[in-house]
């Protein structure tokens, strides 16, 4: 008898035994689900999270302007571009396929950035440029192309250059802004302002304010398109940006598709990948695309900006 329980309950306690460990699988199966499908969220790329933040305040943008931020790098003209409306057009791979360009082109100010050229691109991006932004890293690439970038048919187009002031501000006489000087006397048509220092510290301090990291100490640079979007808030009334994701967008996990960083640059790199490397990158500086873009929207409530293509 006592042989025949033992043998009976052998296999009863190995069949519990499974029993336990299954539904312990079970349970971790369960919560690793829960749990990644929780962390799909967007905020897991975002450590500056400046959304959740209610404790920063927002600048008056407006308020904080002044035009005396720009000076001229040849001559004695005056920033004085305003307009009510304006198209930004992003640099992104997504203004491809929209066939926006006639549609920015009825804009009063067309603004882009560095050398996002239109020559090839119009259906989609336009022929017509009323202000360009140009980072210091830019600047040789935008000379090198003086019919694309430099030539305009506007008459009075404007270039904005920004960099550290030791490399675009009056007095730092090196390379870079002998050629900046030598552009603007050469092509007296277009208006070229470079940022002053003065100014540069208080787009640092901007970014302060919005995000709560002071931009050094975080190991952050500013990118082109936080310059841009603080100047366009400045010069016009109502924005319209063509081609710049929601700051969510890279955290889905229903992206997939590769994305290029700029639509004149088809094999180059990942939108996506970019902005989700320099977001989290720790070593080194870094840009914050992700929290720009939240900065950004939360600028769209308080100012006119909407975004297309993608809309959000
Ligand atoms: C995910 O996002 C939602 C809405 O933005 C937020 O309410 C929630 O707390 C977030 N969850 C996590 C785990 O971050
Ligand atoms: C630029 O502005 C200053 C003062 O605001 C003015 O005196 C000067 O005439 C202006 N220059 C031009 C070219 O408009
Ligand atoms: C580009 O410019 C020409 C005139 O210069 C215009 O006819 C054309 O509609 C413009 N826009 C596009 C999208 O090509
Ligand atoms: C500069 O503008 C004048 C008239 O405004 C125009 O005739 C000339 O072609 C322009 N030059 C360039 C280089 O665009
Ligand atoms: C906001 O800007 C858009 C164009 O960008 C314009 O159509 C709309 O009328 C503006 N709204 C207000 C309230 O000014
Ligand atoms: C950060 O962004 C820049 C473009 O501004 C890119 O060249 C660089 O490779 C990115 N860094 C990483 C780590 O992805």
């Amino acid at each position: 008898m006592a042989k025949l329980q033992n043998s009976a309950g052998q296999p009863m306690r190995q069949q519990s035994h499974r029993m336990v460990i299954f539904i312990a699988i079970f349970i971790l199966m369960t919560l690793l689900i829960l749990y990644s499908s929780n962390n799909n969220n967007e905020s897991i790329y975002t450590p500056f999270n400046v959304a959740a933040n209610n404790a920063l305040r927002s600048t008056d943008l407006k308020k904080w302007a002044g035009k005396d931020g720009y000076v001229p790098v040849y001559g004695n003209k005056n920033m004085s571009l305003h307009c009510r409306n304006c198209a930004l057009v992003t640099s992104s791979s997504h203004v491809l396929g929209s066939q926006a360009g006639e549609e920015i082109d009825r804009t009063e100010c067309v603004i882009r950035m560095n050398d996002a050229p239109t020559l090839g691109y119009e259906t989609d991006v336009g022929n017509r440029t009323s202000l360009r932004v140009v980072a210091h890293s830019s600047v040789f690439r935008v000379v090198r192309r003086p019919n694309e970038f430099l030539r305009h048919s506007d008459s009075n187009s404007m270039i904005i250059f920004w960099g550290p002031p030791n490399k675009i501000g009056k007095d730092a006489k090196g390379t870079l802004y002998r050629l900046i000087q030598r552009v603007s006397m050469t092509y007296s048509n277009m208006s070229c302002f470079s940022v002053t220092p003065i100014k540069m510290r208080r787009f640092d301090s901007l970014f302060h304010r919005e995000t709560g990291r002071d931009r050094q100490k975080s190991h952050s640079w500013l990118s082109t398109g936080w310059f841009t979007m603080v100047m366009a808030i400045e010069i016009c009334d109502n924005i319209k940006v063509y081609g710049m994701v929601p700051p969510n967008h890279c955290g889905k996990k229903s992206v997939s598709k590769k994305m290029p960083y700029h639509y004149y640059k088809p094999r180059g790199p990942d939108e996506c990948v970019t902005y989700l490397q320099n977001e989290s990158s720790r070593r080194g500086n870094h840009h914050r695309f992700i929290t720009e873009k939240q900065v950004f929207a939360r600028w769209a409530k308080q100012y006119n900006i909407t975004f297309t293509h993608p809309k959000w």
